[in-house]
């Protein structure tokens, strides 16, 4: 058997990916059963081409630390759906390097990846082992609580919501802000972009999610409605909003370009519905697209988003020494307050092309009930701040592979 251990990010950023990537680094090293970390840059693409690199060399306490504080995915991505004969080619170039586990951290696509090349090692008596580690700032993965990278942006757009609200307020004259929010398939995290209103605020005023379908005729009725009773009201949409026929809003104000897993390339939702508030109502509206902003935000990360992260890296390398293959790290929520969870594991096919909607009773904001949930949900998850490692003049100080 290999005696190295390969791992690769894939998917979109976060905040927290390098912290997981961090933790499968000191643990692959430490617990002794591993001469070597390799990773691949670009995800499985890195791993195709062979475009890999050692990892012992950032195994120090510094690195590690500056890992964790570094924004994006310090090894690169890619969104590279396997095709079959990409399989034999993945073999060839684990073999070659001796690896015996291959951890991937990603979405729901990313473990699309972890199925495959599971299935495909067990089909071809290949002891290598394959690993899913979670991550997707959207939030959607099922089988989890909640994912690695989820709790910055959501400590990202709670801040930046609030500081847009107080820059609302400032004029005397009614006016429209739309903030555009990630998140293709699921409303997860606008609701987050909502927590300023259910802790002591009005705004935001409207919020809408892809789990309900959106008119928008009914939208420009509410802003209406809104704005007799307010001088500026502030709307959070997500990117990923849907028709009563599953057609993304604003589909003129997208490329048309798709990835390699047939997902549209989503943004400009907010542009389309600040004109069509121009045009239908003709008041001041102006739209703001927070577009990666909120996914590489490090300034604003929450602590415990970091630790979760690294922690669910050091759990995979923990869950490969056991002998599984093919599964996804998943997180328990045990208790809100004081806030713990526990760390488990799924099968990742439970994950693979899947996404967790918003619960459906946090549909309507209109509930005070209902705001107390999202709240106690996402409060632990927002927590903290980091101490990062800054240069002479005070900046942060990332790390570059
Ligand atoms: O992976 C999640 C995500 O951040 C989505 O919220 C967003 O739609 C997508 O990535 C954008 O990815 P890309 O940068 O590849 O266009």
């Amino acid at each position: 058997m290999g005696k190295n251990i390969l791992v690769g990010l894939s998917g979109g950023p976060s905040v927290a990916i390098n912290s997981s990537l961090a933790g499968v680094i000191d643990a692959g090293l430490r617990c002794g059963e591993f001469t070597e970390v390799y990773g691949a840059k670009n995800g499985i693409s890195g791993v195709l081409s062979g475009d890999i690199i050692p990892l012992s060399q950032y195994s120090d306490p510094e690195s590690l630390r500056l890992l964790m504080q570094t924004p994006a995915m310090a090894l690169g991505s890619c969104r590279h759906k396997l095709s079959a004969e990409d399989f034999q080619q993945v073999a060839k170039q684990l073999a070659e390097l001796s690896v015996s586990v291959f951890f991937y951290i990603g979405g729901n696509d990313s473990m699309d990846t972890v199925v495959k090349l599971s299935r495909y090692f067990a089909e071809t008596n290949n002891p290598c082992r394959v690993i899913g580690i979670p991550k997707t700032i959207d939030n959607d993965l099922p089988d989890t609580d909640h994912t690695p990278g989820f709790g910055s942006a959501a400590r990202y757009l709670y801040h930046t919501m609030s500081e847009i609200i107080r820059d609302s307020a400032i004029y005397p004259v009614k006016s429209v802000v739309i903030v555009e929010v990630m998140g293709r398939d699921s409303g997860w995290l606008t609701l987050a972009a909502g927590l300023p209103r259910f802790l002591g605020g009005a705004a935001p005023h409207i919020i809408a999610i892809p789990e309900a379908h959106f008119d928008e005729n009914e939208f420009i009725k509410q802003v209406e409605a809104h704005l007799v009773e307010n001088k500026s009201v502030i709307c959070a949409v997500s990117e990923g909003i849907r028709d009563e026929q599953g057609d993304y809003i604003g589909m003129s104000t997208k490329s048309g370009a798709v990835d390699s897993f047939g997902h549209t390339y989503l943004s400009g939702v907010g542009k389309y519905l600040e004109e069509l508030v121009a045009f239908k109502i003709g008041c001041k509206v102006r739209s703001i697209e927070l577009n990666v902003m909120q996914r590489c935000a490090s300034h604003l990360a929450a602590q415990t988003d970091l630790q979760e992260a690294r922690l669910a890296g050091e759990e995979a390398v923990r869950v490969a020494l056991e002998g599984k293959t093919g599964v996804m790290i998943t997180f328990k929520r045990e208790c809100n307050s004081p806030y713990s969870i526990s760390v488990s594991d799924t099968p990742a096919e439970n994950v693979a092309g899947k996404a967790k909607d918003v619960m459906a009773e946090w549909f309507n904001l209109e509930d005070a009930a209902v705001q107390r949930e999202i709240v106690t949900y996402l409060l632990p998850l927002i927590a903290g701040e980091p101490e990062l490692l800054r240069d002479e003049t005070g900046l942060p100080r990332y790390l570059l592979m």
